[in-house]
């Protein structure tokens, strides 16, 4: 029995965009203020996170000049190194700007596809200055309303010149990092591409540089899809694609609710976090999640270290499922 207090090396991390939600939802305003990157970054740290995640514009406002930029970004890397929390992940907000209305990479109009790959590549910069060691592609404006409107293979054909061309950046400026493509069903639009880990791992195997490319399947856009999620986690690990994870919850036929982890689903969140624990998954244990929209600042913190002891108090369940006597009888007679 341990105190469930977490730890660096149990490798939990958040984005700015989770702890940071200020409770907007498409009815409703804000209920909690916004926060400070440096601020969410020293206290994470407090909390025994080990990393943080971010979109581009959740650290530098859309449109900053190049001064404003690095005196946010250097502003930043002294709150990393203080607290000693490293960044995980990053990513592009390729979604919120009134130009992405019809997507981004997979955008009808050629203006909007050569900005957005501009923009991946200037984030894809700051992922390297801060040494994120994985990119994430969540397309939530790739898709549609309109069947007629697009034609999904020229829409997948725009989506694979994309992300061969930001390879080929990546390969070339000499970074590091891996990319991770995150499907979802559909929110905001009705229907996005790549809507499954499926689509995604079956789409990866068409990409120039499909070795640096893997998946971050979502506990919530799997179950929005009424799809068993440990499924998917363990064929991305099958093929070794599983370079990211967003842990989260969700029901079934409900918006996407970005529950904190375990809040639903209890036996499902056992089953993944074994999963996880057994297979040998190096990467960050990351917390893609909301505190709910009545909780206040002392909310999300609860929230936060919620996450974290769910998953604690999963894994030594875990643990204590393999080791017992009647358990290692049961599963060679299954
Ligand atoms: C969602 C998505 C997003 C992405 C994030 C990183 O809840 O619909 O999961 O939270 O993970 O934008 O790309
Ligand atoms: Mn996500
Ligand atoms: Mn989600």
């Amino acid at each position: 029995m341990s105190n469930y207090e977490p730890k660096p090396e149990d490798r939990f991390s958040f984005g700015l965009w989770t702890v940071g939600n200020v409770g907007r939802d498409p009815f409703g305003e804000p209920t909690r203020a916004p926060l400070d990157p440096c601020d969410t970054v020293r206290r994470l740290g407090e909390l025994g996170a080990y990393g943080v995640s971010m979109h581009d514009n959740d650290l530098v406002p859309f449109g900053s000049s190049a001064e404003e930029t690095s005196r946010i970004v250097a502003r930043f890397k002294v709150a990393l190194a203080e607290s000693g929390v490293r960044v995980t992940m990053a990513t592009t907000n390729l979604f919120t700007h009134p130009i992405f209305k019809d997507g981004g990479f997979t955008s009808n109009d050629p203006a909007v596809r050569r900005f957005a790959v501009q923009k991946a590549m200037r984030s894809i910069d700051l992922a390297a200055e801060l040494e994120a060691p994985v990119y994430v592609f969540w397309g939530g404006r790739e898709g549609s309303e309109v069947g007629a409107a697009k034609r999904v293979q020229d829409a997948l054909d725009r989506y694979k010149e994309a992300i061969d061309f930001l390879s080929g950046y990546v390969l070339d400026r000499g970074y590091g990092m891996r990319f991770a493509i995150e499907p979802k069903p559909n929110e905001p639009r009705g229907d996005i591409f790549l809507a499954t880990v499926g689509h995604a791992l079956a789409f990866v195997e068409q990409l120039e540089h499909s070795e640096m490319v893997g998946v971050n399947p979502e506990v919530a856009h799997e179950t929005i899809a009424g799809l068993n999620f440990c499924h998917a986690v363990a064929q991305a690990l099958w093929v070794g694609k599983l370079f990211h994870i967003d842990l989260n919850s969700q029901r079934i036929g409900r918006f996407d609710q970005d529950l904190r982890f375990g809040q639903e689903g209890l036996k499902d969140a056992f089953l993944l976090v074994r999963l996880l624990e057994e297979s040998g998954y190096d990467g960050a244990r990351h917390f893609d999640a909301h505190a709910l929209r009545v909780e206040d600042a002392a909310g999300v913190e609860d929230f936060a270290r919620g996450c974290m002891r769910t998953y604690l108090i999963l894994a030594e369940k875990a643990r204590s499922f393999a080791a017992d006597a009647r358990v290692a009888e049961a599963l060679p007679a299954a």
